[in-house]
């Protein structure tokens, strides 16, 4: 509400006052730290009993001189700052202080650089981990712990307790992603950035960017402008569309690297590319510039995979995209190309694999591309068809788990959900958490499977409040299941967790789904 839109009218007044009375006026002093409501749930937390306080006299104190832990320290003091008023101070020193809140790189990377420890008395919180990202996924539960009055964007009264005990946590997988699709819709930096920070809460750590489709071309590409000028003037029902120059793209990179979050980039190839064929005529077989497209087919646009120049558009695509994305991977999409011959298809998705393997990227695909002849190093992304996940495997690929009756959040959740499409289900809360990435296909195992993601389409999803509705709570639930094992995870505790994250979304001012299957009047 405050931030989001400008004009505060009485009645908006007076609902944020509630909401402020809602969030923060119940809250007891928290002793029990196995009883908080941590999503994704760690993997042991041991309570002591006490609580920590955070008041004016609390730094954040970090040991050595790393610059990039001097920033996660910079982080949580802005992080805590609008709520609690506090300016706190971010200090380096020697060794371990008496008090305050302390970061150390003193922890392992046995479990992953993502794991860390939280240790915390009275006096003293102590955040280890043996990598940065540890640091700053174990700052997300620090967040998570704290009341969910932390999250407001005004001033509030403490007190701001903790309580006191140990919390070790790792997670189950290494990849755990989201994707949005910015090509039905267009969505500019600030909502990109706004999606990461809320991604980030939940220790996601990709976000998949689907760059083009046979609506737009989102990326500016130097050597090929047309592609974003024209290729990226308009969107689903003929809206204007955009693109983002290299520079934003770049600033998304690196605001999601602070974030501890890579960016995939897709190029979805060749199928759904009809924005790139109507800004360039030679892509196309029959030399003729196709019209730009605002509907909602798929199926019905392909690269001419016979022409040469279709190879130097891709590489010069390609060698640009990599240039400016420090992650390891570019997403070729390869999905859905009816209109690509399969005796085509297969050497193209083989030559483009060897055009990004050259500018030193690894390939991810929708599954389809498991026809392929696709390099052990590849990934594809299941996500409807469990004969191409095992034919993915058997090439020794491993899978990203996107099954679209379980992760797809564009899904609706019931008949009465106003925005997106249910083409592969209704996907209610309890349907998207409960599925396992390491059971779920019959052939692929755990060491198959790379990690999970959640996908967002948009082809009805035309701003950030509907992206707010569609993902979440269910976002949160895949986020789980990326992270915590699946031996710890229980939809019926869950739920519980997840209903005291309400008033959490309310002072973040997102605009979630009230599932009725959550007792979300339970909240503290
Ligand atoms: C897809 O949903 N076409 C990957």
């Amino acid at each position: 509400m405050i931030n989001k839109k400008q004009n505060l009218t009485a009645i908006t007044i007076i609902a944020y006052v509630m909401l402020i009375l809602q969030i923060s006026c119940t809250a007891k002093t928290p002793t029990d730290l196995s009883k908080e409501s941590i999503i994704p749930k760690p993997v042991s937390i041991t309570a002591t009993g006490d609580n920590f306080t955070l008041n004016d006299g609390t730094g954040i104190f970090y040991q050595g001189e790393s610059e990039e832990v001097k920033q996660i320290g910079q982080y949580l003091a802005g992080r805590l700052k609008p709520a609690t008023g506090l300016n706190i101070e971010v200090k380096s020193v020697a060794s371990e202080p008496k008090a305050g809140i302390y970061l150390t790189l003193s922890g392992d990377t046995k479990q992953g650089d993502e794991s860390y420890e939280l240790v915390i008395s009275k006096n003293l919180l102590i955040l280890s981990a043996g990598s940065p990202a540890g640091l700053f996924r174990g700052i997300q539960t620090i967040r998570q712990i704290l009341p969910a009055k932390i999250e407001l964007s005004a001033k509030q009264e403490g007190p701001w307790e903790i309580a006191t005990g140990t919390i070790k946590d790792y997670p189950d997988y290494s990849y755990r992603g989201v994707m949005l699709d910015v090509s039905r819709h267009f969505f500019g930096v600030s909502d990109v950035k706004r999606f990461i920070d809320l991604i980030s809460y939940y220790k996601i750590n990709v976000l998949h960017l689907h760059l083009s489709d046979d609506q737009g071309w989102r990326i500016e590409i130097k050597s090929w402008p047309n592609l974003a000028t024209h290729g990226g003037s308009t969107q689903v029902d003929g809206g204007n569309g955009g693109y983002y120059t290299q520079d934003q793209y770049s600033d998304i990179v690196k605001y999601a690297m602070e974030r501890y979050i890579t960016i995939v980039p897709e190029i979805d190839m060749p199928g759904h590319t009809n924005a790139a064929l109507a800004s360039y005529a030679e892509l196309n077989c029959n030399g003729k510039a196709t019209e730009l497209y605002t509907g909602i087919e798929v199926g019905f646009s392909t690269l001419c995979t016979t022409k040469d120049v279709t190879y130097k558009f891709i590489d010069d695509v390609v060698r640009e995209l990599a240039a400016l994305t420090p992650g390891p991977y570019i997403h070729i999409g390869g999905d859905e190309s009816h209109s690509t011959k399969p005796e085509d298809y297969i050497p193209f998705i083989n030559k483009v694999q060897e055009i990004v393997a050259s500018h030193g990227k690894q390939i991810i695909g929708w599954d389809d591309i498991s026809a392929a002849t696709i390099k052990p190093n590849s990934f594809a992304q299941h996500w409807a068809n469990v004969k191409n996940a095992n034919a993915a495997v058997a090439q020794g690929a491993k899978i990203i788990m996107s099954p679209s009756i379980k992760a797809y959040l564009d899904m609706q959740y019931d008949k009465s959900t106003k925005v997106g499409l249910h083409w592969a289900a209704y996907i209610e809360l309890d349907s998207a958490y409960n599925w396992d990435p390491a059971t779920y296909i019959p052939g692929v195992k755990k060491e198959n499977v790379l990690g999970v993601e959640a996908a967002l389409w948009t082809e009805t999803i035309t701003n950030m409040n509907d992206i707010e509705y569609m993902v979440f709570p269910r976002l949160p639930g895949i986020a789980e299941i990326g992270w915590t094992a699946s031996p710890l995870r229980n939809w019926d505790e869950y739920k519980g967790r997840l209903a005291k994250h309400g008033n959490r979304f309310k002072a973040m001012e997102i605009d979630y789904f009230e599932s009725k299957l959550v007792p979300w009047g339970g909240v503290k």
